[in-house]
């Protein structure tokens, strides 16, 4: 069985669990069951504990969280209360029978483990699930008593675990391979970003975590906590001492690094500290406090050997995948960026000093095995997959709803470039990784910058049209196949593709109107001459902010085909590549006609005046331009006049600020 990059791109071959039962309510074991319950408002969850306060205390949390989101109006009471709905709590591990998935996040303590899973196969059938949140001890240990062993891997969260997306889901050897590409299909569909690892110590992010932590203390020798969590904030939001406080994680360092040290030798043993210290001396969250140069020069060089030793150390063990490390670090270790771009951006001369003080300074510890630019070469924001000789490219940006900023634009393109002359590559298909958004549109972040410059504005969104320009004269199709939402820059992405499917939940959106700019790079001009007979929905799209819903889009033609689930919905994809192989495409080249627009309405003053007349000017000049990129530069040019609006400068922090814009004022 082949892996997919995607998980989604696997056919589940288990049905949704209906009955789950985690065992554990310490803290992470009852945020497991809150993730669970909130994905799965229909499950029947038990959790299982040998002590009753701490259920208590797990009952609790869930109501404490549910009125939180309402509060947030993150949630409604329905969907509280269906949350709520099918908890219980319980001391009986009998009641476990008829589970079909058993959870265990128990203490750390391997006869333990052992012995709750002996009484677990005890009361589960023998294809039950049974997966153990364990971050440092591998799966051949813990499962090695089970008579059943295809069913059992390690699912190990990071905390908060109801909302910290990433789970590594271990390649266990004994392991059914369906059941891990299971595991990793249900994590991505109920919105977590599952990260395959091998079944070693401490897998791959406790590696880097872990040791972080490690050579943090022994650092401790120069520096106080405070000042090396200072140090350290340039690469991290919490220094490691603020982080273990948090987590009580002393002894759990003095384990998982003793672990690690009678595996693969004495430099990994814990610094002694860990076990006689209970809370370390920290500053405040993000509070810089001083320190000599020498002392900082002589942290950030030790921090940084640290993690780089062991990034090397993955990749050249086949731990984890690059994109999956840096990933893994940026959201479930709170890296401010992956640790591997932070190698490219340090450069190889920097790297190399690091890593000559580090070996000096930790003998044993492991070293770069290959040359530099081997560890840097990898895609950061898509998965490519190969179905049927067509290239499937899932846009994987979870942290920002699959946002396309320059790098994601640019490695979409150099995959394209890359695959268009083999022939044995038929086309491509583009989607968006999870079960929510195929593209949140442009990255808002880059806006800022160009805001008042309307050329520099302008050639911005000539730069990110590099990648539709070149869809719009591949020969080879390329097909969208739209997983959920496709807004703003994302939707202008799908419309330049040579036909696009959807799920029947997908939905459109050019929301620019509502930041105060307009939509530069093709909507004012594509959907007019693609589907002259939805202009007029395209218009309100354009100057209200109208959702386009999936079947209206599909009744109009702007969506090809419609389907149910992810994987029909690829299925359809590839094989509509297959059939538009060497047909023409709608040639976009010749001016249409289209209706004068309506005078805007009463309500049109919750937009911008301004901002909707460059839309309406934009629109019709570009209709009756000569050429399609002729079309396209009015398009670049009213986005630049845009940017330069009192309205653009309220509508780009309004969203900064998550608050209404108010664009009575700007006008
Ligand atoms: N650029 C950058 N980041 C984006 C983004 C975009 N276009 N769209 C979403 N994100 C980020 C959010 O900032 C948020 O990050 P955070 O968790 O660090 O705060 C994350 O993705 C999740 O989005 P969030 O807003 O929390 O989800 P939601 O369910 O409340 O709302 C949307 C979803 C799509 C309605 C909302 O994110 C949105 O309006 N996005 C902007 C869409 C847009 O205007 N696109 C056109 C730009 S040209």
């Amino acid at each position: 069985m082949t892996i997919t990059q995607n998980p989604l791109l696997q056919s589940p071959a288990r049905p949704m669990p209906k009955r789950i039962a985690v065992i554990g309510a310490g803290t992470i074991g009852p945020d497991i069951g809150y993730y669970l319950k909130s994905a799965l408002p229909e499950l029947d969850l038990l959790l299982v504990d040998v002590a009753q306060p701490a259920i208590d205390r797990a009952l609790a949390r869930f109501s404490e969280y549910a009125n939180k989101a309402i509060a947030r109006r993150k949630m409604t009471d329905a969907e509280a209360a269906a949350i709520a709905r099918g908890v219980r709590g319980t001391t009986d591990y009998a009641e476990i029978r008829g589970a079909d998935w058993v959870l265990e996040a128990a203490t750390e303590d391997l006869p333990l483990k052992r012995k709750i899973f002996a009484q677990v196969e005890e009361l589960v059938t023998s294809d039950a699930l049974i997966t153990s949140n364990t971050s440092s001890l591998p799966s051949a240990r813990i499962f090695s008593e089970l008579r059943h062993k295809r069913r059992a891997t390690v699912t190990h969260f990071f905390a908060p675990a109801w909302r910290n997306p990433v789970v590594e889901v271990v390649r266990a050897r004994d392991a059914d391979p369906a059941v891990v590409d299971w595991l990793r299909w249900f994590f991505c569909t109920t919105g977590k970003v599952p990260l395959l690892t091998e079944d070693v110590e401490c897998f791959m992010l406790d590696r880097v975590f872990d040791n972080w932590c490690n050579d943090a203390a022994m650092c401790l020798d120069r520096a106080t906590a405070a000042q090396v969590d200072s140090v350290a904030t340039e690469f991290v939001h919490a220094g490691p001492f603020f982080v273990l406080n948090m987590a009580n994680g002393n002894p759990i360092i003095t384990e998982t690094n003793t672990l690690q040290a009678e595996v693969e030798g004495d430099h990994y043993r814990p610094a002694p500290i860990f076990r006689s210290v209970a809370s370390w001396t920290t500053s405040r969250l993000g509070q810089r406090v001083e320190v000599p140069p020498q002392v900082a020069e002589a942290v950030r060089d030790r921090l940084l050997g640290i993690l780089f030793s062991q990034c090397v150390d993955i990749l050249d063990r086949g731990i984890g995948g690059a994109a999956d490390l840096d990933l893994g670090c940026r959201l479930a270790l709170g890296f401010r960026q992956g640790p591997l771009d932070l190698m490219r951006n340090l450069g190889e001369r920097e790297v190399r000093r690091i890593f000559e003080r580090f070996a000096a300074e930790r003998p044993g510890m492991p070293t770069p095995k290959r040359a530099f630019v081997q560890y840097l070469g990898f895609e950061r924001g898509v998965l490519v997959d190969d179905l049927d000789g067509v290239k499937v490219v899932t846009l994987r940006r979870p942290e920002a709803l699959n946002a396309l900023h320059d790098d994601l634009n640019d490695e979409i393109l150099s995959v394209i470039r890359r695959h268009e002359s083999d022939p044995l590559v038929k086309g491509f298909v583009l989607t968006g990784y999870g079960a929510r958004a195929f593209c949140a549109g442009a990255d808002i972040g880059r806006f800022p910058g160009v805001l008042g410059r309307a050329d520099a504005a302008a050639q911005y969104a000539r730069d990110c049209s590099r990648l539709l320009v070149h869809l719009d004269q591949m020969e080879k199709p390329v097909v969208a196949a739209l997983n959920g939402m496709a807004l703003g820059g994302g939707l202008e992405l799908a419309i330049r593709c040579h036909a696009i499917v959807a799920l029947r939940d997908a939905w459109l959106q050019f929301p620019e109107i509502t930041l105060g700019i307009a939509p530069g790079i093709g909507a004012m001009v594509v959907p007019y001459r693609r589907w002259p007979n939805a202009a007029s929905t395209f218009h309100s799209m354009l100057t209200r902010a109208e959702r386009l819903d999936a079947i209206p889009a599909h009744e109009l033609g702007v969506f090809a085909e419609l389907a149910d689930d992810y994987g029909s919905m690829i299925a359809r994809a590839v094989a509509l590549v297959h059939a538009l192989d060497g047909k023409p495409r709608t040639a976009l080249d010749r001016p249409v006609t289209i209706a004068p627009a309506a005078a805007a309405g009463a309500d049109q003053q919750a937009f911008s005046r301004e901002v909707t007349s460059i839309i309406e000017q934009a629109v019709a000049a570009a209709a009756a331009a000569p050429t399609l990129n002729a079309a396209l530069e009015i398009g670049y040019a009213a986005f630049g006049r845009s940017a330069c609006t009192a309205a653009a400068r309220e509508g780009i922090a309004a969203f900064g600020e998550r608050r209404k814009p108010d664009f009575a004022r700007t006008g």
